[in-house]
């Protein structure tokens, strides 16, 4: 049996006859752009996560980049993060032209590790970046407590954890801004690009609205440099056919990921994710660490289980960073998870025999591997 990692059809079928209604319905209606999905879509991603104000956007990276735009945090500046994310966190540092600094992460949790962060401030810094990876959510009051003492802004990225909470708070709706991404693999895909800003400052929601729009609140009258990064009524159609959903579809990967811990108990060789005390983790990825990875990944492979490695090497390795002049071995437990993390398949509609299938031929080619060394 093939398993991918995930299988977005299978969500698609599901909501498909609303889904191609609320399409349809935006094709007839000659509104394209900045429309009532859009309006509509915002306001319900506010009643959802508890916060004043959300801002569609064209994709996560934009909401990574215009808040940083929006905190007027650039050239000069240093931006607080993890290296242990998708590139698209320390490259939306980049695009505004301030430098990443990279803090270790946790070793268990695979987040930022708070009790880092404070030898990392210089004068210069001027906001930190949380991810949320994997839908785990960062331990937020150390990190708010942090901010707050040496005056700078927290910026969420929760592009992989809509849904996730944090001592019963949303995360997204935590520090000064919260980002998403609407990828289609993420747990709210849509059916192209998508994301969204999330904050509770008028001030910060305003300067997103104009940028977003090519730097002018008021047509044809243009403030600063701004862009085009307005999500399509299309997009917003469909997510506001698929978030109602949100809870269910998070609940069924809290189930899975909880029948896999179980599937795993009995082999010592497998580490099993874990969560934090007052977390509610969504299970983005189910990701495990296992011994002679790379072997395991590609052998996994070769049954027809689609495995992951995310992410094989860590931001402050990455070529796109060289001019910083980061070292190997500057942040050990980064660099030792990117060589044994594996994700498994994970998503809502996976079934039970999948997941036994997964388990039993991750467990025996572990042991095989293992075995041979
Ligand atoms: C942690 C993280 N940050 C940012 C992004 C960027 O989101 P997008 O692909 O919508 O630009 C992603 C997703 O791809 C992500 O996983």
């Amino acid at each position: 049996m093939k398993i991918p990692i995930i299988n977005s059809k299978r969500q698609y079928e599901t909501i498909a006859q609303k889904a191609e209604a609320a399409v349809l319905e935006v094709m007839r209606s000659g509104s394209y752009i900045l429309g009532a999905n859009n309006k509509e879509l915002e306001r319900e991603f506010c009643e959802y996560l508890d916060c004043k104000h959300s801002v569609a956007l064209n994709s996560g990276t934009d909401a990574l980049h215009l808040a940083l735009r929006a905190l007027d945090i650039g050239a000069g500046d240093e931006v607080i993060s993890t290296a242990f994310t998708f590139v698209a966190t320390s490259e939306a540092i980049g695009i505004v032209g301030a430098k990443p600094v990279f803090v270790d992460i946790d070793r268990d949790t695979f987040n930022i590790d708070p009790a880092k962060i404070e030898a990392a401030i210089t004068p210069k810094t001027k906001a930190i970046i949380p991810v949320h990876l994997y839908g785990q959510p960062c331990d937020m009051d150390p990190i708010m407590d942090i901010a707050k003492r040496h005056n700078l802004f927290v910026i969420e990225d929760a592009c992989q954890a809509i849904g996730a909470e944090y001592k019963g708070k949303k995360v997204g709706t935590i520090g000064d801004v919260g980002c998403f991404s609407f990828y289609p693999t993420k747990n709210l895909g849509t059916m192209g690009d998508g994301g969204m800003l999330t904050t509770n400052s008028q001030y910060i929601k305003d300067r997103v609205i104009a940028l977003r729009n090519h730097g002018g609140a008021v047509r044809y009258y243009h403030d600063e440099i701004g862009v085009n990064s307005r999500l399509d009524e299309i997009q917003a159609a469909i997510l506001r056919v698929k978030l109602p959903y949100i809870d269910k579809w998070n609940g069924l990967r809290r189930e899975h990921a909880k029948l896999y811990n179980e599937l795993f108990a009995n082999c010592s060789l497998i580490e099993t994710p874990i969560e934090l005390d007052a977390t509610h983790c969504v299970y983005h990825q189910y990701t495990v660490k296992v011994p002679n990875r790379d072997e395991v990944h590609k052998m996994l492979g070769e049954a027809g289980i689609g495995a992951m490695i995310y992410y094989p090497v860590p931001l402050h390795l990455q070529k796109v960073h060289a001019q910083y002049g980061f070292k190997e071995g500057m942040l050990p437990n980064t660099e030792d998870n990117t060589k044994v993390v594996l994700s498994l398949p994970m998503f809502a509609e996976i079934t039970e025999d999948e997941q036994r299938e997964v388990a039993s031929k991750l467990i025996e080619i572990v042991e095989k591997t293992v075995a041979l060394v």
